[in-house]
């Protein structure tokens, strides 16, 4: 069946095209769901018919060029002329969605008015003895007071006010001091205006519009690979620093243009990964025109992992898309597109891919090696952290950007559920402490019982003799997978750093995770921050687990190489707890060296010394992680935009109906006994 169906792209000019093939499934259409009734059709009629005529109406404005580009095509048109508010929505969507302005809430669970703030802690607290333990000293974290980040001018300004005090007699040391200031703010300013331009020269272009930023604009790099396309999870600081800015529109087009690529059907050796899945990364490319004499078109061309090294699967990217969706109506107040039926159809389309159902025993996802940020083999299939937090912030905010109707009520629903029994999940066994390794070491093995304490049957001998040493006796972190019989404890850090952001930790946990990284400084951040993961696997370990990969030897690349772009993460984590004088640290220690440096995209060394071996230069989530983290600093209410607080409501969900047949203890309740906090 050949199926070609347009739903109105506006913004897309004439001579662009998509390069993938696709075969039948128009988006309303939804042949080939895998799931049951999570995504079917969530459309109502009248908003399924509106979206169409719109799209007819607006391929035939089109419909002498090339938006359709091919009778098998099936393109997916985005529908308004100015990226305005949605037009497909039907009245009662628009109901609904008043309601929910409102703060009516349409189905038990779903927490009111997600848009403006997580559930308020005022209203929560010491209201269950449950949440009591499960968040204990939840309260003890400190607030975000950011009473006031100094600038250079401010410094100036103090500096003159004493002198002029003191009048006539001048103090020459405030003078010199002076001078060192206002130098250090030109020579900030200078490394600034630098990666503003390198991000600007890495902007790529369709059909005139900015779309994204190329991975890295290495002029010395003879074999590219492809450094030279945009990828998902590589944009997310270009986007934050433009949308900080004040540019918006780069982060609109990308987030439509993304959107269209994973409608498409894509097939890896004739097999088609899910509807849902987005891209690793899509390059546009200069083709030439049908049957035209010389005439050239653009065309997106996307890599869903058929083309990337190791043929990994790219489960990151959509979970990137949905956070800067959100992203996008939080800091520009333009919530019209998310409420947007295809960008709607979008995100449940993603989620349908996270939710269904597998041969899953736990509620975090499960994924293959390389999936995420460290793209290649590094021993992190199952269920890494990584993945887990970007998937718990995902849901996040999927909960406050989703339409509640009565299509996608079951999904909101599921979602709660997915949240709640994931935080639980992830706390309770992933969290790794002086007491809870002191546990571990003490471990009766081979327990078959619902009641079992060591439940994944983890052999004590597992505790590396790194980490006896290496733990802090305060703080703590999350360890890095979890499976049966197997404990990853090499700390990675975007995965620690997102669960601060998401409150995937509890309270306490995320203060343990910065206080770890505060008193392992030398470890983790070092010469330059930061570290992905620590330690660096070495000899034996090097080789069975990364697959002797060159790449990735000790100290390099994802093998604990240092990573300048997780900058920007670990200073939003720090601003949320309090805490902007550890991410202040950082920076100005990165600032030091990334212009001179020309802005690498890793370091190696035990403590991030050299600039990676086979690093490229000017590689664009350093220098835009560099220009976010500088900008979260100056406006922190911008970045708390950006994180969550705890969600009590999240604790009340306690889905497992096993209690309520008497079958089986929850081990969720059973664990209220013992919690970790
Ligand atoms: C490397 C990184 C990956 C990144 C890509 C482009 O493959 O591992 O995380 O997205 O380069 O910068």
């Amino acid at each position: 069946m050949n199926t070609s169906s347009c739903i109105g792209i506006s913004t897309m000019k004439p001579c662009c095209r998509f390069l993938i093939g696709y075969r039948i499934s128009s988006i309303f259409g939804v042949s080939n769901f895998k799931s049951r009734d999570l995504v079917t059709s969530n459309l109502s009629k009248s908003q399924s018919k509106s979206v169409l005529r719109n799209g007819e109406a607006r391929c035939k404005v089109i419909g002498y060029n090339k938006c359709v580009v091919d009778p098998n095509r099936r393109t997916f048109c985005v529908s308004d002329s100015s990226w305005g508010p949605a037009k497909g929505l039907g009245k009662s969507s628009f109901r609904v969605y008043k309601a929910r302005k409102r703060g009516v809430l349409v189905i038990p669970n779903v927490a009111s008015d997600f848009r403006n703030h997580s559930t308020s802690i005022e209203n929560h607290v010491n209201e269950k003895g449950f949440e009591r333990i499960y968040i204990q000293g939840g309260l003890n974290v400190k607030p975000l007071v950011i009473e006031r980040i100094e600038s250079g001018n401010e410094a100036v300004k103090e500096e003159d006010n004493r002198v002029d005090v003191n009048g006539l007699g001048v103090n020459l040391d405030n003078l010199k001091h002076l001078d060192e200031n206002v130098k250090a703010q030109r020579e900030a300013s200078k490394i600034e205006e630098e990666a503003w331009k390198l991000l600007r020269d890495s902007i790529v272009s369709y059909c005139g519009n900015p779309v994204g930023t190329v991975a890295a604009n290495d002029p010395a790099d003879k074999q590219p690979l492809n450094y030279d396309q945009v990828f998902i999870r590589d944009f997310a600081p270009s986007a934050l620093a433009f949308l900080l800015n004040g540019e918006g529109e780069i982060v609109k087009n990308f987030l439509l243009h993304t959107l269209q690529l994973q409608s498409w059907e894509k097939t890896v050796d004739c097999y088609s990964p899910g509807q849902g899945l987005m891209p690793a990364s899509f390059k546009v490319r200069t083709v030439p025109l049908d049957g035209s004499d010389g005439a050239f078109e653009e065309v997106l061309d996307p890599d869903f992992g058929e083309s990337a090294i190791g043929r990994v699967a790219p489960v990151d990217s959509g979970l990137w898309w949905i956070i800067l969706l959100r992203a996008y109506g939080k800091i520009t107040g333009d919530y019209a597109l998310q409420e947007r039926v295809d960008v709607q159809t979008g995100i449940r389309l993603i989620l349908n891919l996270c939710l269904t159902d597998g041969f899953d025993m736990f509620p975090s996802l499960l994924v293959t090696d390389g999936s995420c940020m460290i793209d290649r083999r590094m021993g992190i299939h199952g269920h890494p952290l990584e993945i887990q937090a970007l998937f718990y912030a995902a849901l996040r905010c999927s909960r406050e950007m989703l339409i509640i109707n009565d299509g996608t009520k079951n999904l909101v629903a599921a979602i709660n559920n997915r949240l709640s029994a994931l935080s639980f999940h992830v706390r309770e066994y992933y969290w790794a402490d002086m007491k809870k390794i002191n546990e571990i070491y003490r471990y009766k093995t081979e327990e078959y019982s619902a009641d079992a304490v060591n439940k994944f049957n983890i052999y004590p001998d597992q505790i590396p003799s790194w980490l006896v040493d290496w733990i802090p006796n305060e703080g703590g972190y999350l360890i890095g997978n979890l499976e049966p019989g197997h404990m990853d404890f090499r700390f990675f850090t975007l995965g620690n750093l997102w669960a601060i952001v998401s409150s995937l930790g509890t309270p306490k946990q995320n203060e343990g995770i910065l206080n770890l990284i505060e008193a392992k400084w030398d470890d983790l951040v070092a010469h330059m921050p930061l570290k992905i993961c620590y330690p660096a696997l070495e000899y034996e370990e090097w080789h069975i687990i990364t697959g002797s990969d060159p790449k990735n030897t000790p100290w390099s690349y994802h093998n604990g190489g240092s990573w300048p772009t997780l900058l920007w993460q670990f200073t939003l984590a720090c601003i949320k707890m309090g805490r902007p004088e550890l991410a202040q640290k950082a920076v100005s220690m990165a600032e030091q060296r990334l212009s001179v440096d020309k802005w690498p995209e890793y370091y190696d060394t035990r403590s991030g010394k050299f600039i990676g071996k086979q690093s490229r230069l000017n590689q664009t989530w350093t220098i835009a992680g560099f220009l976010t983290s500088k900008m979260l600093l100056e406006n922190p209410e911008k970045a708390s935009l950006l994180f969550w607080e705890e969600d009590y409501e999240l604790l009340e969900t306690c889905v497992c109906a096993l209690s309520k047949t008497g079958r089986k203890k929850c081990s969720r309740i059973a664990a209220r006994t013992k919690i970790l906090v």
